[in-house]
């Protein structure tokens, strides 16, 4: 029988303590155990296609993201349209910034990845005619050319012939992770960080197809997520999470429910001009060490709007503010889509004991404008659904940790998550129910230095 990917340990091994990091990491060397030089040490290498298999390259992703109308114009609408596709894989997956500092991880794509792995895979799925969820065609996004390969499917088949599909039906984003390109470096750790990562794309994912007016429906469900996987996943690939797509609902119709458990469908928060927005998120530098100057207050307004239309409710969010316009430093937590004040105060304290690595303060508290935690119910999750309430939970966190990012960007600022926080002390020291809530993620948002190295935009 096939191993679980995430067995309860990893809870004990990659959140409470960081055991399964090996000590190779500080060095940046393969992980003990991790084959040296095999292709997966590359993290842009190609996604496996069919042998000869096809190619269809993408429509050139446009520069502002705009909601598509339903037969707008006698030209194809919704996902039909080869400018909506492109959109949609570009501004989640897609390489965004080429950084061409020596030494440096070259390639960005649009959500964040620890060290530049890119574990993370989204394919294209087309269930095949009659219901159910088992795929007809299969497409692998292939970001680095921006391209779709085909991995399932006949060519000559009508499914596989034109990847969007006729407009009006349903069609599938799939995520899947190849652990092993984590694994390179990071060991057995790699499962905790792609469960986080493949939480950001589905955030990522659902926030690009709600600026592009598309209908999307992201799940949890595992046995939905195995039969979309079902017959074509690569050995070593994990099936992590699916969004379904749609085109948009008929003007005035009411916006979709999210995943089960959101308490109210409404409309995604979405930055103005969300494709600039998208193309300059990024983590900072190397070490983050921001300038200590302070955030807007609208970066707090943002940031509860965008949390209340997560993909899952799901999650918490604590705020430890140390800097930010009008508003009192202290720690707050998202209620609705406010901030409710939990207790004043200098956070600095709090922070460095909360953010440590190894017995070490993991990042310049001292300047940073806010810190959000992202925390979940473990307890009643791994109640109902036992070593899946890993996958799941950290796909609800995940999802709004990429919001969190992708807030700090609309305000000018930099958002780092950063796994160096000790997740006892958070609990503890942030007032989480005991035995019951886990912080998973720890985003510290602050204003960027001018960075020593030069990152261009990637243009297809
Ligand atoms: C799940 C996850 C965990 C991360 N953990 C750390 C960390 O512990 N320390 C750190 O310095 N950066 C961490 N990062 C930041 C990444 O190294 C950063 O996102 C990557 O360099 C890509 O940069 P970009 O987002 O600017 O493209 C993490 C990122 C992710 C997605």
């Amino acid at each position: 029988m096939t191993p679980h990917p995430f067995p309860l340990t990893l809870w004990s091994e990659a959140v409470y303590s960081r055991r399964s990091i090996p000590a190779t990491l500080a060095t940046g060397a393969s992980a003990p155990g991790a084959a040296p030089g095999a292709a997966e040490a590359d993290p842009v290498v190609l996604p496996a296609g069919l042998p000869g298999g096809r190619r269809f390259p993408l429509a050139a992703p446009p520069l502002r993201l705009r909601p598509v109308r339903r037969g707008r114009s006698a030209g194809p609408a919704g996902l039909a349209d080869p400018a909506v596709l492109a959109a949609l894989l570009h501004y989640s997956c897609g390489l965004i910034q080429h950084d061409l500092t020596p030494g440096g991880w070259p390639l960005h794509r649009a959500v964040a990845s620890a060290r530049c792995r890119y574990p993370s895979e989204l394919s294209l799925v087309v269930p095949a005619p009659g219901g159910g969820h088992r795929a007809a065609a299969v497409y692998r996004f292939d970001p680095l050319h921006h391209q779709l390969a085909l991995l399932q499917g006949a060519v000559g088949d009508e499914a596989a012939t034109d990847p969007p599909g006729g407009a009006g039906s349903a069609r599938f984003l799939v995520i899947t992770s190849r652990f092993a390109r984590t694994a390179q470096l990071y060991g057995d750790y790699a499962p905790r960080l792609c469960a986080q990562e493949a939480g950001m794309l589905l955030g990522a994912v659902h926030l690009v197809a709600a600026a592009l007016g598309l209908r999307t429906r992201p799940g949890l469900d595992r046995e939905i997520l195995l039969a979309l996987c079902d017959g074509w996943t690569p050995a070593g690939e994990h099936p992590m999470g699916y969004l379904e797509l749609g085109d948009a609902p008929p003007t005035g119709s009411a916006p979709q429910a999210a995943v089960p458990g959101a308490p109210e469908a409404r409309r995604p928060w979405i930055p103005p001009d969300a494709a600039a927005v998208l193309r300059a998120r990024h983590s900072g530098a190397a070490i983050f060490d921001p300038e200590p100057v302070a955030a807007p207050r609208a970066l707090l307004d943002d940031l509860g709007a965008a949390l209340a239309t997560a993909p899952s409710a799901d999650f918490s969010c604590h705020l430890l503010v140390r800097q930010v316009a009008g508003t009192p430093a202290g720690h707050y937590v998202h209620t609705g889509d406010h901030w409710r004040p939990v207790r004043d105060g200098d956070p600095v304290p709090l922070l460095e004991r909360i953010g440590q690595t190894e017995g070490r303060v993991s990042l310049n508290f001292r300047t940073v404008a806010c810190v959000a935690y992202l925390a979940v119910r473990r307890g009643t999750a791994l109640a109902r659904s036992g070593a899946d309430a890993f996958r799941q939970l950290h796909l609800s966190a995940g999802a709004a940790a990429h919001l969190v990012c992708v807030v700090a960007a609309r305000h000018g600022l930099t958002a780092r998550v950063h796994n160096g926080y000790d997740a006892a002390t958070a609990e503890r020291l942030l007032g989480l129910t005991v035995d019951e809530e886990t912080v998973l993620f720890q985003v510290a948002i602050g204003a960027a230095k001018p960075a020593a190295g030069f990152r261009l935009p990637v243009v297809f």
